[in-house]
């Protein structure tokens, strides 16, 4: 007889990106990881308390990206040790906080930090957005979703899609029930399947 093989737990890694705490979007966050899938842990990072320095291209000159140290080590092993990234991402000027890019903006350090293996590492990883934002328009949000989706696409990872919420002072998105209920089943749907 042949032991059946039970499916490894995902990991959920939520990178909070918000420039105050408690804020709408993890709110929302926090909603949705009410509902993960059996046997799923989660993982917190707030970019509050792991600032970077400013990114620097050095992609093109003598210099090579060195091993990532102290902040930047921290977000990379928990980048790399996660199944599910979820990237919990305010609208900020219709697009991500500059912390959330300059996060984003690492990653072409460490697509090339040896052994070179992190697009092959995040290729099968799925990626999650999820937003608040204070326009009644959600279209607004298309930008920060565009950013999210064909970031996923470059690194072919599958992508879930952005939970979006509304609300401006903390604790507003508790009143949009759209929102609410979408996060009950968010993290419960197939992500698109990479291209
Ligand atoms: C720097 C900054 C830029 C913002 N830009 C937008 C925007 O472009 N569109 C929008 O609808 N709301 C914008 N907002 C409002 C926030 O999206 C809104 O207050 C949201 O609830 C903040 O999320 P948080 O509570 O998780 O920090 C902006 C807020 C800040 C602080």
């Amino acid at each position: 007889m042949t032991a059946a093989i039970a499916p490894a737990a995902r990991r959920f890694c939520f990178i909070l990106s918000s420039a105050r705490r408690n804020g709408n979007t993890e709110t929302l966050a926090r909603k949705a990881a009410e509902h993960l899938p059996p046997g799923a842990t989660q993982h917190w990072l707030d970019l509050i308390d792991l600032p970077l320095p400013p990114f620097q291209d050095i992609r093109h000159g003598s210099a090579v990206y060195t091993q990532p140290q102290g902040n930047e080590r921290v977000l990379f092993d928990a980048t790399l040790g996660c199944t599910d990234l979820v990237l919990v991402v305010p609208l900020y000027w219709y697009s991500v906080p500059a912390s959330a890019k300059l996060y984003l903006d690492y990653w072409s350090a460490w697509l090339r930090v040896p052994p070179g293996d992190f697009r092959q590492r995040m290729a099968g990883k799925t990626l999650w957005g999820v937003s608040v934002i204070s326009d009644e328009d959600p279209r607004r949000a298309d930008p920060l979703v565009g950013t999210l989706a064909i970031t996923a696409d470059y690194l072919k990872m599958p992508f879930g899609g952005v939970l979006l919420g509304y609300g401006n002072k903390p604790g507003e998105v508790l009143a949009d029930a759209a929102a609410l209920e979408r996060a009950r089943g968010f993290f419960r749907h197939a992500p698109r399947a990479a291209a």
